[in-house]
């Protein structure tokens, strides 16, 4: 039998075949309504982070929480602090949407989407793709797509800040409609968070025994089940975050009423 090595032929490109593909269903729907979808968020989350209103107390826009420059409103601060100067002018939500994105755009299921979705490759199983070279993602620059259990690290701070803005708009507005779209939010960012891959490795990653680790067995056994749904959870929160940031800065603007309630 011939071995393939990382450097031969074989292991430089997909295998071939002849035909586009010999698929007979409308195997291009999940690539087309992947690009729509994603394209719809991108271009509400590009106008989000350059609109202004994203604060009216105790509501907090999501894409811009944490609020840490000198120009966000008192109330909007994360506990009052804002480490940057005067000398920072641009919307408080671009210095902190890498950590957000980069989670979702090193996400599992994000690479597979939009791998198909954007990039064709492939746009679904046994369909031929348009590219002629395919390196995989153990060489530049989708290597680079590993630090995604770093930006893990990052997405549990920011799930806890957007639990943290949810619980502070429930102590001063229990009876708003938007405590409740905050709170219903923050839960569903921070379960996507939990259900990731490298918090299921976390949680059991290097074990022998699982005998000898009762707590990390119960840890990875939830985090199992969260790990099952990943998908669901990382279009659901997609929706939940996107939605919870236009009520408020709807709010913010005055376009719809303060609360319902
Ligand atoms: S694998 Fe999707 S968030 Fe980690």
């Amino acid at each position: 039998m011939t071995q393939t090595t990382a450097d031969s032929p074989a292991r430089r490109q997909r295998a071939q075949i002849k035909e586009r593909t010999l698929r007979t269903d409308p195997w291009w729907r999940y690539p087309l309504i992947t690009f729509i979808i994603f394209m719809a968020f991108l271009v509400y989350a590009t106008w989000a982070i350059f609109d202004t209103s994203y604060f009216m107390a105790p509501y907090h826009a999501p894409f811009a929480s944490p609020c840490l420059a000198t120009s966000c409103p008192e109330g909007a601060r994360l506990f009052g602090f804002a480490p940057f100067g005067d000398w920072y002018t641009l919307p408080p939500g671009l210095l902190i949407l890498g950590l957000p994105a980069g989670f979702r755009f090193t996400c599992y299921y994000y690479r597979k989407a939009y791998y198909r979705g954007f990039w064709l490759s492939p746009p679904a199983c046994a369909v031929n793709e348009p590219h002629k070279k395919y390196t995989g993602e153990s060489r530049f620059p989708l290597i680079l797509q590993n630090v995604h259990r770093y930006f893990f690290y990052a997405a549990i701070v920011v799930g806890l800040i957007l639990a943290y803005d949810a619980v502070k708009a429930l102590i001063e507005k229990p009876d708003g409609l938007g405590t409740w779209i905050l709170i219903v939010n923050a839960i569903l960012i921070n379960l996507y968070s939990l259900s990731c891959h490298s918090c299921r490795h976390i949680t059991a990653g290097r074990l022998n025994h699982f005998s000898k680790h009762p707590v990390r067995y119960r840890a990875w056994n939830v985090v199992s089940k969260l790990n099952a749904k990943h998908q669901e959870l990382a279009l659901v929160s997609m929706f939940s975050v996107m939605g919870a940031d236009l009520y408020v800065r709807l709010v913010a603007k005055g376009i719809i009423a303060f609360s319902f309630a």
